[in-house]
């Protein structure tokens, strides 16, 4: 009805009313439209700028935030150079990243994980690689591009095969290449900058001839980086040679939702680095961006130090001083923190002793710290107390001399004893200067610089320096021009910027390594250490698996040696997994004794949540890479019994008032406690899921697997192997060492005269059987598990323990 009533209406209407109320009607859809497409998130918003800081997150029109932002980063090949550059400048921010070989046809990497989007840039080493893809998978990824707001970075590198003039496949974008270059300009207009300052110009010829620049009438282009080609090349189809064009632009996201940065070079060119930085900033909405805070500290070592001839006159002094007062024209308050050794003050020519004393003239112009007093390197000293003295010495020179003594701040020389972990350089620093920061170039390793990190310990922060540089090479004219290309930014060195960003933020997972390992570590390793005095071997656990029945049995061994029992832990030293792994090498060291034979003695410790520890395998194979591992495994649902029997005997009141049944099919909702109880008892038991964790950083021929079940049953079979897999000589005689208590109703150690040692009542309760109905839950629970465990011992090569095969022949498996 209502139809008909419009069309009789309609048929009414005069011609020009039509008409009006068509063009009404057009207005309005256009209108609606341009909402439509404003609002669209294939666009994302105009950046805020300028950018304040790198705190607060641009939101994104599709946010993706639940994940740690991941660069997937397609590279040519592993050893191709610009991707290793662009790893290195990765690693360096500390952003994550994944690398893969850019896929010519092939497929992509799956870019989702469930409903979450895994990456949050794309970055490709040739942007051919991207714009070649074949149809489908270009299709994905521009897809996944534009519904998570994910952009990409793609760089162009001209070879002589490169033509010289082409349109980027499918984009309205001409590359022109092979060009020399001159006067770098950056366009303030470009929304990327962050930490490149705008309007600056680079004058002069770029390096090479191998340049590519881009032009394009679209409106998505906005040139970053403008520069003029060198007079004689100008090309005619690039207009007249005094015009600018652009070698890196951004592709706002108007031709097709996706936003782009594009280099007509790699990155080699320190201004790429710059401006590399901040598209990562700026395409990934600032979730992958460093805060434009720095501080930096440069210190200088060996004051007063030196033989006659090689010291610091009074014209060095003066140099050092204007040194100081130019840098703080660039960086405001700039002040150089001078490390003295009071016993060689004038100790020199007589020109260097006036340097001296211009230096303490001046001494309130400058920081100071102190750096022992005899030069001598910390390590060399094994008594605190004499070390202590050295230090007094060197304070009461400063005393005397009206050098402040507050700072906090002390350098070793040579970073002797701050890495590898020197404790007696730490007690006596504290007690003597109140040490709070050090510095070590050390830590993990000298080299790469990116890969240093900065560790606490006994409370001294031990913060990364990151290369030594000669004083007069410290004003070079690179790092002139970077501080002007930067932001009003705490910092002088462009490379600093890429590598230096974790000062404030200081690893408190520092890995403690061997230093017999690295000849570096070892020069500065004091010699009354010994670092054989580590175990050969670990047991890992799980809890609840009969890892204090083995601990006992291999003690029993004459070669094999257990830790000194820890006073804070009893007979576990649980090193790797906590807080304890701050105390550093020493601490750990000191509960082994020092091994009579070296190549005989094998020495362990048993710590038996070791085992689901995930930073675990990662810290103990940078300790003991060579280290053999033993983990037992029993039937997961008879540990996650066990674990809650045990709690119920310490009176955990969760276990007291809950059943098994209860904490093992509780379900989200249920109390943190209970949830808690259950994770404890359920988690330790999905066995393949850990020892996949232990695969990454051990090979498996290190790795044994202990059939619990039949430890439990037949205990010197099951020591036998042990003895082999370890290598241990001589083959000892469990059958003879062991004997079964019938009262006890397992194995113990065999005194004199026959009778049983057993372990105590906390292993071997007695309790009730388990449900069956939470016996068929928890085997349902921990199914693929072992299936998956089942799977991984096959790929290893080792045996099948007895309750595995058990569980296989039952027929809910078939
Ligand atoms: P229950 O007390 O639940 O029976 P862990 O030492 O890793 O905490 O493991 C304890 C478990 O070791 C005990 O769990 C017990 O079943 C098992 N076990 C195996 N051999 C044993 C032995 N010879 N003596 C005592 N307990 C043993």
């Amino acid at each position: 009805m209502g139809l008909w009533k419009l069309v009789r209406g309609v048929r009414q209407l005069e011609l020009h009313r039509l008409i009006l109320v068509l063009i009404v009607f057009c207005l309005l859809s256009m209108a609606f439209l341009a909402y439509f497409v404003s609002n669209s998130p294939k666009i994302k918003e105009a950046p805020p700028m300028p950018f304040s800081d790198c705190g607060g997150r641009t939101v994104k029109a599709v946010d993706n935030s639940r994940t740690e932002p991941v660069v997937l980063v397609f590279v040519e090949s592993i050893y191709s150079q610009l991707g290793q550059e662009i790893v290195a400048i990765l690693e360096s921010s500390r952003f994550r990243y994944h690398t893969e070989i850019a896929p010519s046809k092939g497929d992509m990497p799956t870019l989702m994980e469930r409903d979450i989007a895994r990456y949050a840039l794309v970055i490709y080493e040739n942007i051919l690689k991207y714009v070649n893809l074949d149809a489908w998978n270009r299709d994905l990824l521009d897809k996944y591009c534009a519904e998570f707001g994910v952009g990409i970075i793609g760089f162009f590198k001209a070879n002589e095969n490169s033509l010289l003039s082409a349109q980027l496949k499918g984009f309205p974008l001409f590359l022109h290449s092979n060009l020399g270059l001159r006067d770098y300009h950056i366009n303030p207009a470009a929304p990327l900058l962050y930490i490149t300052k705008p309007n600056e110009v680079e004058q002069g010829p770029l390096p090479g001839d191998d340049w590519t620049v881009f032009q394009s009438n679209h409106s998505t282009y906005e040139p970053v980086l403008l520069a003029l080609t060198k007079s004689s090349e100008a090309l005619a189809h690039l207009g007249p040679h005094r015009a600018l064009h652009a070698t890196v632009v951004q592709d706002l996201g108007l031709h097709d939702g996706i936003q782009r940065v594009l280099f007509g070079n790699n990155i080699s060119f320190w201004l790429h680095k710059l401006i590399f930085v901040d598209a990562i900033a700026y395409l990934t909405g600032k979730r992958l961006c460093l805060s434009l805070e720095r501080h930096l500290l440069v210190d200088v070592d060996d004051i007063f130090v030196g033989k006659e001839g090689t010291r610091m006159k009074v014209t060095d002094v003066k140099a050092l001083l204007s040194t100081q007062n130019k840098l703080q024209t660039l960086v405001p308050n700039f002040t150089f923190n001078l490390g003295f050794s009071g016993k060689f003050y004038h100790a020199g020519t007589e020109e260097e002793d006036e340097g001296d004393d211009m230096l303490l003239q001046h001494r309130h112009e400058f920081w100071w710290f102190p750096h022992m007093w005899s030069h001598m390197q910390p390590h060399l000293f094994h008594n605190v107390s004499v070390l202590a003295e050295q230090m007094r010495l060197n304070m009461q020179f400063a005393q005397e001399h009206g050098i402040p003594t507050d700072m906090g701040y002390a350098v070793a020389p040579h970073h002797s004893g701050v890495y590898p972990v020197h404790s007696q350089l730490y007690e006596a620093w504290k007690s003597v200067w109140g040490i709070t920061v050090t510095s070590t170039e050390e830590y993990p390793h000298l080299r790469p610089a990116r890969h240093r990190r900065g560790f606490i310990h006994r409370g001294i922060k031990v913060k990364h320096c990151h290369f030594t540089v000669k004083l007069d090479n410290l004003i070079q004219k690179n790092m002139k021009e970077s501080v002007r290309f930067c932001q009003e930014i705490k910092i002088i060195l462009i490379h600093l910027i890429l590598i230096d960003t974790a000062l404030l933020q200081l690893d408190q997972k520092y890995s403690n390594i061997n230093p017999c390992h690295d000849k570096r570590h070892k020069d500065i390793w004091s010699k009354e250490k010994t670092c054989d005095r580590l175990p050969k071997f670990l047991v890992i656990g799980p809890q609840k698996t009969g890892t204090s029945a083995l601990h006992s049995f291999l003690t029993l061994h004459p070669a094999i040696t257990s830790n000194f029992p820890s006073p804070v832990t009893f007979e576990e030293i649980q090193f790797f997994n906590g807080p304890n792994y701050h105390d550093g090498i020493d601490w750990y060291m000191d509960f082994f004794p020092f091994p009579s034979n070296v190549s005989t003695d094998f020495m362990f410790e048993k710590s038996a949540n070791y085992f689901d520890t995930e930073v675990v395998p990662k810290r103990a194979a940078a300790l003991l890479p060579r280290a053999k591992i033993l983990a037992l495994l029993i039937n997961p649902v008879d540990r996650a019994y066990s674990w809650y029997q045990h709690q119920r005997a310490h009176q955990d009141p969760v276990a007291i008032n809950h059943t098994f049944h209860e904490v093992v099919t509780a379900g989200p909702s249920a109390s943190k406690e209970l949830l808690t109880l259950q994770n404890r008892s359920l988690k330790p038991g999905t066995y393949a899921t850990h020892l996949e964790h232990w695969l990454v950083h051990y090979q498996a021929r290190q790795l044994h697997i202990v059939d619990g079940t039949l430890l439990r049953s037949n205990p010197a079979l099951v020591m036998d192997g042990i003895q082999q897999f370890l290598g241990v000589t001589p083959i000892f005689n469990y059958t003879q060492a062991l004997v079964f208590d019938e009262g006890k109703g397992f194995w113990c150690q065999r005194l004199e005269g026959g009778r049983p040692k057993c372990l105590g009542k906390s292993k071997g309760r007695k309790y009730p059987e388990m449900a069956p109905e939470t016996r068929a839950f928890l085997t349902e629970y921990y199914r693929e598990h072992n299936l998956e465990l089942l799977r991984l011992l096959n790929l290893l090569g080792q045996a099948l323990p007895t309750w595995l095969r058990e569980e296989l022949q039952s027929t809910s498996w078939s």
